[in-house]
């Protein structure tokens, strides 16, 4: 029987920041719901449905951690090397959705379902693990309403992109 693959959180990755924290539950849980799609033998649905919806999310809790770090590190090597693995992922998941010119949609989520275990854990385990100490050091004011403002607004301007 084929090995059943599940990206699973572990104590590590908390960072102690409850946002961040919230924000990562949700990215494993869309990985593992794409991961188990293409288990199903859904794998062009996982691709067409559930990894824009992946990426969008991504691109949404990118800007929140880019604005903590603007806040805490601005200007710094720190930020600048946070920022770019976070640039590399939105390219690489372009990358991944131009493969399937040459690819099965098969390979390309099983492919997929590694490279995002892989790219998640690292980096929350290093950089994001990094963010959530310099916040955590600083006085921060930012609110959960506003948090919960800023994923609203890029909701919706999301699902009008879709209409
Ligand atoms: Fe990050």
């Amino acid at each position: 029987m084929k090995h059943k693959q599940r990206v699973d959180w572990h104590a590590g990755l908390n960072t102690g920041h409850r946002a961040i924290d919230l924000q990562h539950y949700e990215l494993f849980s869309k990985t593992n719901e794409l991961i188990a799609m293409h288990e199903a033998g859904q794998s062009t649905q996982a691709l067409d449905d559930l990894l824009p919806s992946l990426k969008t999310y991504a691109l949404f809790h990118f800007s929140e951690e880019e604005t903590m770090l603007a806040r805490v590190a601005g200007g710094t090597e720190s930020e600048r090397q946070h920022v770019l693995q976070h640039r590399e992922f939105a390219h690489d998941i372009e990358v991944w959705n131009q493969r399937r010119s040459s690819k099965t949609d098969t390979e390309i989520a099983e492919d997929l379902g590694h490279y995002l275990e892989i790219w998640l854990i690292s980096h929350i385990a290093v950089a994001d693990q990094e963010l959530a100490h310099l916040v955590l050091a600083h006085e921060t004011h930012d609110t959960p309403a506003r948090q919960s403002a800023a994923w609203h607004q890029h909701r919706e301007s999301f699902d009008v992109n879709r209409t």
